[in-house]
């Protein structure tokens, strides 16, 4: 039987180069898509999985992240005054409960595995989950919540993947596939930006 998934990591140290010249001093993570910031979809996709620890690998310059979650009392109370509800319920589903929520530096952008790594202490030897943040997959039910509910079922690891144009393999991490299943397949290798491609079952 699996242990229930209960933590969640979420890798938030990178250079995020590509938003340049934004994420010179903005976090990408803070910045928006549609009405909410990027980490507020992670957040919403994790809860909705069942996830109630929630771990940041952050770095230098991600302070405006970790203020995001703190309780705004005087914000908070302003609307209420004003009767501003529903203004007043958004704000409240960025509060984080107290304990809840950990950041672990890591020093140096050493890479994504590495970020994950640096986590390694507060997951312990419990299955966890990791959210990429700039990654943002609209599903329903929400994929991280699907992914639980596949690993439940058949446990070992797993990642979400995407189906991409054979030509475009070369852009991309591409799965070697042992078995298709329809929605799950089991993977028997993955190759990182494969230059040519034999199958043309690429995920
Ligand atoms: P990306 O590959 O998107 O890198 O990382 P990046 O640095 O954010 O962005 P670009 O490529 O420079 O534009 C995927 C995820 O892994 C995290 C990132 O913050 C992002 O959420 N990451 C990456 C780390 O936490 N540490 C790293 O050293 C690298």
């Amino acid at each position: 039987m699996t242990r229930k998934v209960t933590k969640a990591i979420f890798p938030v140290a990178g250079l995020g180069t590509r938003f340049l010249p934004a994420t010179k001093s903005i976090p990408k993570e803070i910045m928006t898509l549609v009405d909410r910031p990027l980490i507020q979809y992670a957040i919403d996709e994790a809860r909705a999985a069942g996830i109630t620890e929630f771990i940041f690998v952050t770095s230098r310059g991600k302070g405006a992240l970790e203020d995001y979650f703190d309780h705004a009392h005087e914000l908070e109370s302003n609307l209420k005054k004003a009767g501003k509800t529903e203004l007043l319920e958004t704000l409240r589903s960025t509060n984080m409960e107290s304990g809840a929520i950990a950041y672990i530096r890591q020093h140096k952008a050493l890479g994504l595995g590495h970020a994950v790594w640096c986590a390694r202490r507060l997951v312990a030897d419990e299955p966890f989950a990791v959210i990429l943040t700039d990654d943002v997959i609209m599903g329903e039910p929400p994929c991280l919540q699907q992914m639980i509910e596949a690993y439940n079922e058949t446990g070992g690891s797993m990642v979400a993947t995407m189906e991409v144009p054979t030509e475009k393999t070369k852009s991309y991490g591409v799965l070697d596939i042992a078995e298709d299943m329809g929605a799950i397949v089991r993977a028997k290798g993955m190759v990182e930006k494969p230059q040519s491609i034999l199958r043309r079952t690429s995920r």
